[in-house]
């Protein structure tokens, strides 16, 4: 893969297909977005997003049609898969297949990993993964690395804890993937033995970064300079009695943090059920509503670069 490759056109389905020099791309297209997302821009009229989701969400699909507006495009798709032509029975090669023709980009979620791998090879409009089973959440990771370059001006030599469920959690496997592409990052994994981060992905992340596993979070409170938290994926479990066993395994408080680092910050994707306290919300760690913010950001700049409205 070439340096200077384009984004144009390009699938944004595992980060693992992309290099730091692409990253660090993306994340100056976010920083290009500012100003546009507040004073509105049509770089993308003309312009039609379709989002395909198959499973639950809130967040992901509604920043991605406010980007997507903020930019002068429009949005199509279904939130609800019993409302479409899937619930009939089609496949989704087939959908897609009948999408590429109303869209120029489409957004997929799926609950099967690789889903998105497939829609990507049976059309050439670009197709994004906005969450395939558990397996990667790669725009997720965009806009988490983004949070970081903005809270801290770099990525390179940071400590980033990842906590909870580190093993259905798609968020902390592209993130895990996204951080080994930078230098001196170390990552402490902190989750129950149940939910340890996949053996592959640390083989993969091993081999640039360094890493540690645990389980206790007071631990490594004070050497952290993010604390990402994360949702036990209670959809994920083949067995309810395992999620009950584990539910709650963690949850920070404002207390814990009078433990953690100068600077550092608590992020989490969201939504979260009770592993953050409503009583950070309101302390100077707290970056998971900013976090939000920056996703839009990272989504404008994404949806610019693969329509080739920016460079
Ligand atoms: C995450 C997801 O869907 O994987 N949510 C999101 O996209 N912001 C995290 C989660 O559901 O726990």
């Amino acid at each position: 893969m070439g340096l200077c490759m384009s984004l144009a056109g390009r699938d944004i389905i595992s980060i693992r297909d992309f290099t730091r020099f692409d990253i660090d791309h993306m994340l100056s297209a976010a920083d290009q977005m500012e100003l546009q997302a507040k004073s509105g821009s049509d770089i993308l009229r003309g312009k039609i997003m379709a989002t395909l989701f198959f499973e639950p969400s809130t967040r992901t699909k509604l920043s991605f049609e406010s980007a997507m507006y903020r930019l002068g495009g429009s949005c199509i798709g279904f939130a609800e898969p019993s409302t479409a032509s899937v619930q009939k029975g089609e496949n989704l090669s087939d959908t897609v297949r009948v999408v590429e023709n109303y869209a120029d980009v489409l957004v997929i979620r799926h609950p099967l990993e690789g889903a998105s791998r497939l829609a990507g090879e049976v059309t050439d409009v670009p197709v994004v993964n906005a969450g395939s089973g558990s397996e990667e959440h790669p725009t997720q990771a965009i806009l988490d690395i983004y949070t970081m370059k903005r809270e801290f001006g770099h990525i390179d030599g940071l400590k980033v804890a990842m906590v909870g469920d580190l093993r259905y959690g798609r968020t902390v496997h592209s993130l895990a993937y996204a951080l080994s592409l930078y230098k001196d990052v170390k990552l402490c994994l902190i989750s129950p033995d149940l939910l340890r981060m996949r053996h592959e992905v640390l083989e993969d992340i091993g081999r640039n970064i360094d890493f540690e596993e645990g389980k206790d979070l007071g631990k490594i409170l004070g050497e952290v300079d993010v604390i990402y938290m994360t949702r036990i994926q209670k959809e994920r479990f083949a067995d309810l009695a395992e999620y009950e066993a584990i539910k709650g395994s963690y949850r920070l408080t404002q207390a814990d943090l009078k433990h953690c680092k100068k600077g550092a910050i608590v992020m989490h994707p969201l939504p979260r059920v009770d592993e953050i306290d409503a009583d950070v919300d309101g302390t100077i760690y707290a970056r998971y509503f900013r976090q939000v913010w920056y996703g839009v950001l990272s989504r404008m700049g994404l949806l610019a670069l693969i329509l080739g409205a920016i460079t």
